[in-house]
Order: C-alpha cells, then sequence, then structure tokens
C-alpha cells in the first residue's frame, strides 16, 4: 500500500467504481436509519460521518431533515454532489472532511456514522473517532454509530494488506479493519467520556451480515 494513511484509501476504492459509472455501495439507505427518525424533528441539526456515497444522507435530505454529511473520500462527496443534482437536492450539504484531524464550529442534535467505526485499527484513530462525537455533539445529543461484528468476535487484521476484494464486478485493494466485541466498544466509549444508552446487534447494515449497533450520549 502507498504510504498513505490507510483509512484514506477508500478513496480509490470509489475512484475505480465511480470510473465506470458503478456505486459501490449502492443506493438503498439503512433499514435502521427509520427506526430513528420518528425521534428527531425537522429542526434539529444531524451530521452523518462517513456518508461514502451518500444513501443515507440523501434519504433524509428527501424526507427534509436538516442534515450535513462529510467523507473523507474527495471521490465519494463527488458521486454524493452528482446524485444530489440530479435528484434537484442541495448538493451543497455534502463536504469532504477528515474527522481524525479537522473538526467542524458547529455542533449537533444527532451525529450518525455507518460502517465507519471498523475502519479505524489503531487505538489513537479509535479514541479520536469518539472524541470528535463528542466535541461535536450538543448537550445530551444523541449518535447511533454501527460498527461490523457480531459482539463477540475481536479481530484486527494488519494495515498492511495485499489482497484485494470484489463488489459489483470491480475488483480492489482489500483495506484494514477492527472488529471489536461489544465489551471492547462499551470500554473505548466509557475511556472517551461518553455514555452509553443501548447496544445491540442488527443484521440490517448494508453490506455486513451482522453489526454491532450503538446509541452513545454525550455527558
Ligand atoms: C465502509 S464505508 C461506509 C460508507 C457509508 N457510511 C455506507 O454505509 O455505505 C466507510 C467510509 O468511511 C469513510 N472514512 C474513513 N475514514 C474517514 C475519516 N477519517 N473521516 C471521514 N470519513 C472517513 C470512508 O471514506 C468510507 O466512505
Amino acid at each position: 500500500m502507498e504510504n498513505i494513511e490507510y483509512y484514506k484509501k477508500y478513496d480509490e476504492r470509489y475512484k475505480t467504481s465511480h470510473s465506470q459509472g458503478i456505486a459501490w455501495t449502492g443506493d438503498k439507505h439503512s433499514k435502521i436509519l427509520e427506526k430513528y427518525l420518528k425521534d428527531i424533528s425537522k429542526e434539529q441539526t444531524i451530521l452523518e460521518i462517513g456518508c461514502g456515497e451518500g444513501q443515507n444522507a440523501l434519504y433524509l435530505l428527501k424526507q427534509g431533515y436538516n442534515i450535513l454529511a462529510c467523507d473523507v473520500s474527495e471521490n465519494a462527496i463527488c458521486w454524493c454532489k452528482n446524485r444530489a443534482e440530479q435528484e434537484k437536492l442541495n448538493k451543497d450539504i455534502f463536504f469532504t472532511l477528515d474527522i481524525l484531524e479537522e473538526k467542524l464550529e458547529q455542533k449537533f442534535d444527532v451525529i450518525f456514522s455507518f460502517s465507519v467505526l471498523h475502519m479505524f485499527v489503531t487505538n489513537e484513530h479509535r479514541d479520536k473517532f469518539y472524541k470528535f462525537l463528542s466535541n461535536h455533539l450538543k448537550k445530551n445529543g444523541k449518535a447511533i454509530i454501527t460498527s461490523m461484528g457480531d459482539g463477540e468476535i475481536s479481530f484486527t487484521s494488519s494495515i498492511n494488506i495485499d489482497e484485494k476484494v470484489s463488489n459489483n464486478n470491480i475488483t480492489t485493494q482489500k483495506l484494514p479493519c477492527k472488529i471489536a466485541s461489544l465489551n471492547e466498544i462499551k470500554e473505548e466509549i466509557n475511556r472517551n467520556g461518553l455514555r452509553l444508552k443501548n447496544a445491540y446487534i442488527s443484521g440490517e447494515i448494508q453490506g455486513f451480515e451482522k453489526s454491532i449497533v450503538v446509541e452513545i450520549y454525550r455527558n
């Protein structure tokens, strides 16, 4: 792998896929999202971290929610803006941001992040992810985070992987990940000064057989 931060390498995957006009992930929003919408008003501010190809943010935008969505990948954000334009929606809600290195002025009532946490392999990066949540949630604000895993398995793949992965006939570099157990995730939440409200295992997250879902509050 080239010498750039491993978590930025999804960009190459999107570039390969999008150059052929194909979405890597698809365009269906996570079913799990709907479960939380009944408790969110249209006035509340929402941020999606690691929005990828935008299927969740676009769904929220169409429903009239007050959402901003970021991703470290420029190719992903370009794809999202194009999709928003095609659907005559506001493309300016999408912007590039490395949440491990950058911050926003604004704080939010709700933060969603689907299948991003497991991309952070080192403790330093994982702690930065939680710190971003704590710095960008309003008091009593809520974050809904999903991470690949069945709650029991704990596994960290090497940052230097020399394998390929295919989806929709597109083949790209396999990327490292950390599948943390639910106990590990609870420990991370505590040590970063956040409060766990609820945790469960779901099969409704696109692309993954099982995911851990955690609802986190800022104290
Ligand atoms: C497995 S994909 C999930 C994308 C999308 N949430 C979904 O459910 O389809 C992980 C995403 O996290 C993004 N990401 C990785 N590191 C990031 C960072 N430091 N800041 C913002 N986004 C990041 C990647 O570019 C990628 O789009």
